[in-house]
C-alpha cells in the first residue's frame, strides 16, 4: 500500500518540469490521498536527509507556466560514480548508491518518480535494479530519448529556435549576410532539423550527418546566383565536419565528467568566410533554449506524464518510464528507453523532406 512518494528532477533543466511536478502532486493527493515530498537538486538531494520538502497542493499552485524546476536540478554527479572531494582537493569516483537508497528509505517513501534525460534515467534504472521502486519521466530539450515520440521541453526549445531564425532572417536580408545559428543538440540534431525546416533555413548541420565545408560554400554560392543574397545556417552544437571532431568549449575534468560543447558556429564561419565573398555572423542560442515558459504542448504533455507516472506507482509497475507513442501515453521499460539514443535518421523522411525543400544538409 503506497502512502508516500518522492519526486526529483535530474539533468539539465527544461520547460515543463514544473508541469510534471504539479501533475504528480495533484493526482497523488486528489486521486489517491498520498503524501508527496520533493527531493532537491536531483539525486544529489538523496545524499543527506535534509534535502526533501513537502509538496502540498499549495506548494504547486501557480507553477504550471513557470520554466525551470521548483526542485532544482544538477547534471553532474552520478551516485554510482560520485566525485568525492579528497583533502588534497582531488576527486575520487566512489559508488555511494547504497547510501542514496538508504536515505530514500529513511525518508519513508514507497516509490520515487525520477524526471530526467538519458543520464538521470540510467541512474534511476540502476537504483531500481538495486531494489528502489522507481518510475521514470522522460525530459530533455534535445529530444534524444528513445521509445517516446517526443520528450517535453523539446517543443518549447523549438519555438525559441524558430523565433530566433525568423529574427535572423530580417537582419540577414538587410545586410546580405550569412547568418549562422548554433543550437543545442549534443548527439542528436532534432532542434536544428525541425527549427531549420520551420524557420526556412538554407543549410542545416546535425551530428548525424558529418558536413563538407566546400559543399556548404557551393550551395550558398548557387543560392546567390539564383538571387538569394543572404543565407541562414542552423548548426547543432554536436555537428562536426567529415573526418573531424565535435567542437569542445571545455574538456571533461575529474569533477565534471562530461565535456561542454560549443563553437561549431564560429568554426564553420571561419572556414566559409575563406570561400565566400560575404559577411558571416554567428549567434549562439545557448541556454535560452532551456529557459522560459513552456508551450501549451509541453504543459499538457508534462501534466499527462505526471499523472501517468502516479498511475504506474499505484499499479506497482516499477522500472518503467512513461512515454508518448502516437497520441497515447504508454509505459516502457527504462532499460529499453536508455539502451540507445534516438538520433535523426540521415535517410529518413524528415531529412528527405528538408532536402526536397532545397535545404542543404551538409553533404
Ligand atoms: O542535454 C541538454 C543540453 O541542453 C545539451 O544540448 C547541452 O550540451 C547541455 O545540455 C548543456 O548543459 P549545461 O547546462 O551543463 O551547459
Amino acid at each position: 500500500m503506497v502512502k508516500k512518494i518522492g519526486i526529483l528532477t535530474g539533468g539539465g533543466d527544461c520547460p515543463g518540469l514544473n508541469a510534471v511536478i504539479r501533475g504528480v502532486v495533484k493526482s497523488a493527493i486528489l486521486r489517491h490521498g498520498w503524501e508527496v515530498i520533493g527531493i532537491k537538486d536531483g539525486f544529489d538531494g538523496l545524499l543527506t536527509l535534509n534535502n526533501a520538502i513537502p509538496l502540498t497542493l499549495e506548494a504547486v499552485r501557480g507553477i504550471l507556466p513557470r520554466g525551470g524546476t521548483i526542485l532544482g536540478t544538477t547534471n553532474r554527479g552520478n551516485p554510482f560514480s560520485y566525485p568525492l572531494r579528497q583533502s588534497d582537493g582531488s576527486y575520487i569516483q566512489t559508488d555511494i548508491s547504497d547510501q542514496v537508497i538508504e536515505n530514500a528509505r529513511n525518508l519513508g517513501i514507497d516509490a520515487l518518480i525520477a524526471v530526467g534525460g538519458e543520464g538521470s534515467l540510467k541512474i534511476a534504472l540502476q537504483l531500481s535494479q538495486k531494489g528502489l521502486p522507481v518510475v521514470g519521466v522522460p525530459k530533455t530539450i534535445d529530444n534524444d530519448l528513445d521509445k517516446t515520440d517526443v520528450t517535453f521541453g523539446y517543443n518549447t526549445a523549438l519555438e525559441t529556435a524558430t523565433d530566433a531564425l525568423d529574427k535572423l532572417h530580417t537582419t540577414a536580408e538587410s545586410h546580405h549576410r550569412v547568418m549562422i545559428l548554433e543550437v543545442m543538440g549534443r548527439y542528436a540534431g532534432w532542434i536544428a532539423l525541425e527549427s531549420g525546416i520551420a524557420g526556412g533555413a538554407d543549410v542545416i548541420l546535425i551530428p548525424e550527418i558529418p558536413f563538407e565545408l566546400e559543399k556548404i560554400c557551393t550551395s550558398i554560392k548557387e543560392r546567390k546566383d539564383r538571387g538569394g543574397n543572404f543565407s541562414i545556417i542552423v548548426a547543432a552544437e554536436g555537428a562536426f565536419p567529415t573526418g573531424g571532431d565535435r567542437v569542445v568549449a571545455e574538456g571533461a575534468t575529474e569533477r565534471y565528467t562530461i565535456e561542454r560543447l560549443g563553437g561549431v558556429g564560429q568554426f564553420v564561419a571561419k572556414q566559409i568566410e575563406k570561400c565566400l565573398d560575404m559577411d558571416v555572423r554567428v549567434t549562439v542560442l545557448g541556454h535560452l533554449q532551456r529557459g522560459g515558459s513552456p508551450t501549451t504542448f509541453d504543459r499538457a504533455l508534462g501534466s499527462r506524464f505526471g499523472v501517468r507516472a502516479v498511475e504506474l506507482v499505484e499499479q506497482g509497475d516499477f522500472g518503467k518510464m512513461v512515454a508518448l507513442q502516437g497520441r497515447k501515453i504508454v509505459a516502457v521499460p527504462i532499460a529499453d528507453a536508455t539502451r540507445e539514443l534516438k538520433q535523426v535518421n540521415p535517410d529518413g523522411e524528415i531529412v528527405r523532406a528538408a532536402e526536397s525543400l532545397g535545404i542543404m544538409m551538409g553533404r
